[in-house]
């Protein structure tokens, strides 16, 4: 259901702008100031209850997004079970605009890929029963070089809305005079600015619109993420290896008290199929749903292996990732490049992953006490990718190299 931002004055209007008034000042005054979790007014749209789910197309296709694409890809997401997983965003990425605005300043749609405009995409899209998300950038241009937001924030909220978008990524490329990224020293424009005005502008939209914030985690985005948007990216971009997965993976895990229903830390998009091993795409999948990720498929659905779609429609693990109480999970412990994590669920469950990041197979070992179940008593463990059942008062597994094993502990 959509609730027109602009009724909502109590819960959005003078504490977010407090709390954000008071992040610009110290940003702008020292740099030894550090918000803790508590202190940031979390955005409070009721959307993203829990971690936004769906498609991208960035990460399969790069900029080559075109309407049959869009509308192959919305089909398949209910042919193939996604959306009855909960995969209900299908977000068109960057390369979706002409190159130039129209003669009133308005975006414009790339027509030789989008011939029916995006009204009639979105149209198509919420009758498959899925929502439709749409990209933009906070500066000069796109990443892509594709015309940028800034300074049209109102004009191009208004415009999203009356498509009928249902989710926004909004990205950070060229965010002054002279920046090709946000890394251009003092031509850049401060970027809680530029998406402070995003979001004014959607709240103005009438539309609620989900805001994802896209600045790769950078100008302190952990202190105001969740005042402005339901999830903020943590990094720079995810690729289909290990070793990115890796790294963005040690970073986020650390942001675990940033994240609560309504405002998710985002490691970014999910890579599942797109070139790492069985292994590591198990792990990847598991590790971003320990972390409460969202989770935005980027594989070609529509030419997706079955071992792929199994992955992503296991309903176990996207239960962890979903679970009503919104806690991202932790490291208990790290030791030589074995991690393992706990998160706690609704109703008093455990999930635990035991992630072995070396390249050989090695035991990891926990206690019921170090995952938050002290006391002797044996806890039955549910396996989330074999399903087998245990029974036991020891938590080890031999796991693979690059590898993980994922349990739900009961009770
Ligand atoms: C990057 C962003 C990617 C993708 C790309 C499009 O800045 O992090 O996820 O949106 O731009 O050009």
């Amino acid at each position: 259901m959509n609730m027109p931002l602009d009724k909502l004055p109590g819960r959005r209007g003078l504490a977010v702008r407090m709390v954000i008034a008071a992040a610009l000042a110290a940003v702008m005054s020292a740099g030894t100031w550090v918000v803790t979790a508590s202190e940031v007014q979390a955005l409070e749209n009721g959307l993203a209850r829990t971690p936004p789910m769906g498609w991208n197309n960035y990460p399969g296709y790069r900029l080559n997004i075109t309407e049959k694409l869009v509308k192959d890809t919305a089909d398949k997401m209910v042919s193939s079970g996604m959306k009855d997983a909960g995969y209900t965003y299908l977000n068109i990425d960057d390369g979706w605009m002409a190159s130039t605005r129209d003669g009133s300043g308005n975006l414009q749609v790339n027509k030789t890929k989008f011939p029916n405009g995006m009204k009639a995409v979105a149209d198509y899209v919420h009758g498959k029963g899925l929502k439709l998300g749409i990209y933009a950038d906070a500066g000069l241009k796109t990443c892509g070089g594709l015309p940028g937001s800034l300074d049209h924030e109102a004009a191009d909220a208004r415009l999203f809305a009356s498509w009928g978008i249902d989710y926004l990524k909004y990205d950070n490329c060229f965010a002054g005079p002279g920046c090709a990224n946000s890394t251009c020293g003092d031509t850049k424009i401060p970027a809680l600015k530029r998406y402070t005005a995003m979001h004014d502008a959607i709240v103005a939209s009438g539309r609620n619109i989900l805001l994802s914030v896209c600045n790769w985690g950078q100008d302190d985005v952990t202190s105001w993420g969740a005042s402005l948007g339901n999830m903020w990216r943590t990094t720079t971009d995810m690729n289909n290896t290990y070793a990115r997965m890796l790294s963005i993976y040690r970073k986020n895990v650390a942001l675990a008290a940033f994240a609560k229903p309504g405002a998710w830390n985002d490691p970014d998009m999910l890579e599942t199929g797109n070139g790492m091993t069985a292994t590591e795409d198990r792990t990847h999948f598991s590790l971003w749903a320990q972390m409460a990720a969202p989770l935005i498929s980027g594989s070609k659905l529509t030419t997706a292996s079955a071992a792929t779609l199994a992955l992503q429609l296991n309903k176990e693990v996207i239960a962890v990732d979903q679970d009503s109480l919104g806690r991202q999970g932790t490291l208990v412990s790290s030791t030589s490049g074995r991690d393992v994590l706990a998160k706690p669920l609704a109703g008093g469950d455990v999930s635990v992953v035991l992630f072995n990041s070396t390249d050989a197979t090695a035991t990891i070992s926990t206690t019921l006490a170090a995952i938050g179940k002290p006391g002797n008593a044996s806890r039955t463990l549910t396996d989330l990718w074999s399903g087998a059942k245990t029974t036991t008062s020891a938590i080890s597994a031999s796991v693979p190299a690059h590898g993980v094993v994922m349990y739900r502990v009961h009770g």
